[in-house]
């Protein structure tokens, strides 16, 4: 038993979580929940990276602060990590006082080090990556690393001396082979810095929404120095109390995407060097999700919000299919078909018929009763645990998760080799019933890292109290009493799934025909109007549309998410009437501009001598309750 201190990169802010997002999440949160069932004392890290050129940009675009912008985004994320059950410790906003606070003392060590100094800069500048590249890497006027459009920034800046830490960086990952993970991504980074490290630039006179340079405040901290400090800053570093920071770093590890291996693999180890702080035991680069094979994006449209398969499906599933289908290390692609034929045989067929028809034979034969089993399955089960441990010790987990896999495959195989149902009641039936009851507990335990809610289920079931690893006996004397387990993943029939999965074109020229050619109101099938999704939602925040009588912009809490939508309703309402009503909105309208202002919805109102007067329900409904 020791420590494990695991961290998922801070997120920004000025867009909403998706897919990706969750994917980084879900394996830290899997990490960690191996690492407590492993009796190691655990903390997990996740947080929200808020300053910065592309909050304060995207803040401005949409008219509002970047504190504003943080508030909402923030609460996306937290409410997404709830719903897929992400088990963290602590959540950093970099605009808490603890993180500034965190940031300056790192800062203070690298300038009493003699490592910052103050000089003019001008080079082409990427605000997406927010970095200064060399004129050398610039091709037609893209950055290097993702093709964003570069501007040439002139400014005085701060200057980290990074060139100082090329040669300690090269003995760090000479000596420390897995510092970075995996091997290959290793391979990129130290190959980045053989080609030589330029001082870095770590301040900025261009934006204000950042860290203030201490004593020359129209400069504002790099947001990379300020983000990558939040992995101390959260632990209390700078903060006048130690006690977790003492605890628990160095971290363990800090999962990342291979996008910002850079910043964790050079800056972040060259920054703890030069503060005299101890480094990070390994950072990890995992791929990507795609969808359909191609890169998620907002102007592709094809980015995938990981909500509805949760409703849908429980977060069970998601987060299984996301840490089974691909290798951590590489990129794979997301698809629905992939995503229920993982479901259906894995799931429904492979965990979820064994459970069902092992419960039932015992429930038939014994009453449910597990005895001691004969030992027939012991030495597999044993093996394949030390394989998963082995798998998890890499940080591998689909290579984990498929020597669980294969071993329900052997149990399928011995139940049917040992036909318990041919022999009721025998001894021999007994015995095999319960040592494959053993054998569900064992494998109840490795998916509780990935499936929390079925682990549950099946130790319930069982009437095993759940274990810790390293307290896990299979020779345990405890007679249980079993209970059914029945339809643990009910199985998705793939054809009426399609049929119901219209592509947005479909829902494009559907709802034109409905528009264009439908004059006389024509009646709509219960189908048809179960399409239009109607929610109840709580207004938090209203102000009126400058320059318009009518408009008033709202943020609107469904519960999961906060929505910004526009209601001409500003003759008949004043802003501050509506803060705190919750109404029924139409929820799934496509996104529309009034007055340039964009609006994710429609507020729901009746109509009095042409003005809409707003609906209400006559008993409190929570914000997001679905309206039928
Ligand atoms: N704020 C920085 C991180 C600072 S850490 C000190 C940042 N934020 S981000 O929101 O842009 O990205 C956060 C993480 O999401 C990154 O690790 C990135 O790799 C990951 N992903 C974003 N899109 C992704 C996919 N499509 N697939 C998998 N992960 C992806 O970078």
């Amino acid at each position: 038993m020791g420590k494990f201190y695991i961290t998922t990169p801070i997120y920004y802010v000025n867009d909403n979580p998706h897919l990706g997002h969750a994917y980084c999440t879900i394996l830290a949160d899997f990490f960690a929940r191996y690492h407590r069932l492993m009796g190691d004392d655990t903390r997990f890290l996740t947080g929200t990276d808020e300053h910065g050129q592309k909050v304060q940009k995207t803040a401005e675009k949409e008219g509002i602060t970047p504190r504003q912008l943080a508030d909402r985004v923030v609460s996306r994320y937290q409410n997404l990590w709830k719903k897929l059950d992400i088990s963290h410790d602590d959540f950093i906003r970099t605009t808490e006082e603890r993180h500034s606070k965190g940031v300056l003392a790192i800062l203070k060590l690298m300038e009493e080090k003699g490592d910052v100094y103050k000089a003019s800069y001008e080079g082409p500048y990427c605000v997406n990556c927010e970095s200064f590249f060399p004129e050398k890497d610039i091709v037609d006027g893209k950055c290097p690393d993702f093709g964003h459009p570069v501007t040439v920034l002139k400014e005085e800046s701060y200057f980290f001396k990074l060139s100082k830490y090329q040669e300690p960086l090269l003995k760090l990952y000479s000596e420390q082979k897995n510092f970075v993970m995996p091997e290959s991504r290793m391979n990129e980074v130290r190959s980045f810095v053989e080609k030589g490290l330029k001082d870095l630039s770590i301040s900025r006179t261009s934006i204000h929404w950042g860290i203030p340079m201490p004593g020359d405040e129209k400069h504002v901290l790099y947001v990379w120095l300020d983000a990558l400090s939040n992995y101390v800053s959260a632990l209390g570093y700078g903060s006048g109390d130690d006690k977790l920071y003492n605890e628990f770093w160095p971290a363990d590890l800090h999962l990342i995407g291979k996008d910002i291996l850079r910043f964790h693999a050079v800056y972040w180890p060259a920054f703890l060097m030069s503060a005299g702080l101890p480094l990070p035991k390994h950072v990890f680069g995992h791929g990507w999700w795609m969808k359909d094979q191609n890169k998620m994006s907002k102007s592709l449209g094809n980015i995938v919000d990981p909500v509805p398969y949760v409703d849908q499906f429980g977060s069970d599933v998601m987060r299984y299919f996301l840490l089974r289908e691909k290798p951590i290390g590489t990129d794979g692609s997301f698809s629905d078909e992939a995503f229920i034929d993982r479901l259906n045989a894995d799931l429904a067929n492979d965990i979820g018929n064994f459970a069902s028809r092992l419960t039932a034979l015992l429930d038939m034969q014994f009453e449910g009763k597990i005895t001691a089993g004969d030992g027939s399955l012991k030495e597999a089960a044993l093996k394949q645990l030390s394989d998963y441990h082995d798998a998890m010790g890499k940080f591998q987990p689909k290579e984990a998760l498929e020597f669980v896999w294969t071993f329900i495959s052997q149990l399928n195989k011995y139940l049917v080799e040992r036909e318990p149902w041919a022999k009721p009641k025998t001894k021999e039936s007994e015995d095999t019933l319960s040592e494959a009851a053993r054998a569900l507990r064992l494998i109840a335990l490795q998916i509780a890292p990935v499936m929390p809610h079925a682990a549950g289920t099946i130790m319930k079931s069982l009437g095993f109290r759940p274990a810790l690893f390293p307290q896990f006996n299979w020779d345990d004397p405890q007679e249980t009493r079993s209970y059914r387990i029945s339809n643990l993943f009910p199985r998705v029939d793939k054809k009426e799934y399609f049929a119901d999965v219209k592509k947005p074109e479909e829902q494009k020229t559907e709802k034109k025909v409905d528009t264009e050619e439908k004059v006389e109101q024509p009646l709509v099938t219960i189908d048809e109007f179960r399409k239009i999704v109607l929610r109840a939602g709580k207004i938090i925040q209203a102000e009126r549309v400058p320059k318009s009588s009518k408009l008033i912009r709202m943020i609107v809490d469904f519960g999961d998410e906060n929505r910004q939508i526009v209601g001409g309703i500003g003759k008949k309402y004043q802003p501050e009437e509506l803060v705190g009503k919750t109404c029924p909105f139409v929820f799934n309208l496509e996104p529309a501009k009034l007055m340039g202002v964009e609006s994710n919805g429609m507020i729901m109102a009746g109509n009095l001598d042409g003005e809409p007067i707003l609906l209400q329900f006559l008993e409190d409904v929570p914000p997001g309750s679905k309206i039928s």
